[in-house]
C-alpha cells in the first residue's frame, strides 16, 4: 500500500491555539486529506521556527495554514523563510478581541504577501478550505471534492424561511 504524502502544515504559536485550529481538522477529514500540526512559537522558540521554514522546501508540504495571536509575528516569519503558500489565522485574543492578531498577520510591507483569513475559528475552517483550493490546482479528485463541496452547499440554502 502506498502511503499518502503530508501536503499541509499546520502550526501555531501555542498549544492554546488548538483550540481554534483544530476546526482545520473536521474540515481535512472530509475531503480525506492527511496533515501535520506544530507548536512553533516565534518570539519563545525562535530556533524551532528557522528551522521549521527553512526546511520546508526539502518537505512535501505544498501550503502551511500559521495561527497567532495578539503580536502575531509568526506567520510572516515563516512567509518569509519559504515561497510555498502560508495562510495567516488571526487567533481571537481575550484582551483586543484577535484585531490585535489580525493586524499583525494583515499587514504584512510588500514583498511577502501573507494572504490571511479571518478571525478565529471561521478563519480556521477558510484556511483549511483554501488549503483544498490550492492542493486542487494539481489534484483532479481534490477539485471535484471541492467542486461537490459548493454544489451541496448551495443546495443547503433555502429559499424563503421556515
Ligand atoms: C501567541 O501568544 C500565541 O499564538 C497565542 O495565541 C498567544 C498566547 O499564548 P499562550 O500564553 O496561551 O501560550 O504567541
Amino acid at each position: 500500500m502506498v502511503r499518502k504524502k503530508i501536503k499541509i502544515s499546520v502550526v501555531m504559536g501555542s498549544q492554546s491555539d488548538w483550540k481554534t485550529l483544530q476546526k482545520c481538522q473536521d474540515i481535512f477529514k472530509s475531503f480525506d486529506l492527511l496533515f501535520e500540526k506544530k507548536i512553533i512559537s516565534a518570539h519563545r522558540t525562535p530556533k524551532r521556527l528557522y528551522e521549521y521554514a527553512n526546511n520546508l522546501s526539502k518537505t512535501d508540504i505544498q501550503v502551511v495554514i500559521a495561527g497567532a495571536g495578539g503580536a502575531a509575528h509568526l506567520p510572516g516569519m515563516i512567509a518569509s523563510m519559504t515561497t510555498i503558500p502560508v495562510l495567516g489565522v488571526p487567533i481571537q485574543t481575550k484582551t483586543l478581541s484577535g484585531i490585535d492578531s489580525l493586524l499583525s498577520i494583515v499587514q504584512m510591507p510588500y514583498g511577502i504577501p501573507l494572504p490571511t483569513l479571518a478571525i478565529g475559528e471561521v478563519g480556521a475552517k477558510n484556511a483549511a478550505l483554501s488549503a483544498v483550493s490550492i492542493l486542487g490546482l494539481n489534484d483532479e479528485k481534490i477539485k471535484k471534492k471541492l467542486e461537490r463541496f459548493r454544489i451541496k452547499q448551495t443546495e443547503s440554502i433555502k429559499k424563503v424561511p421556515r
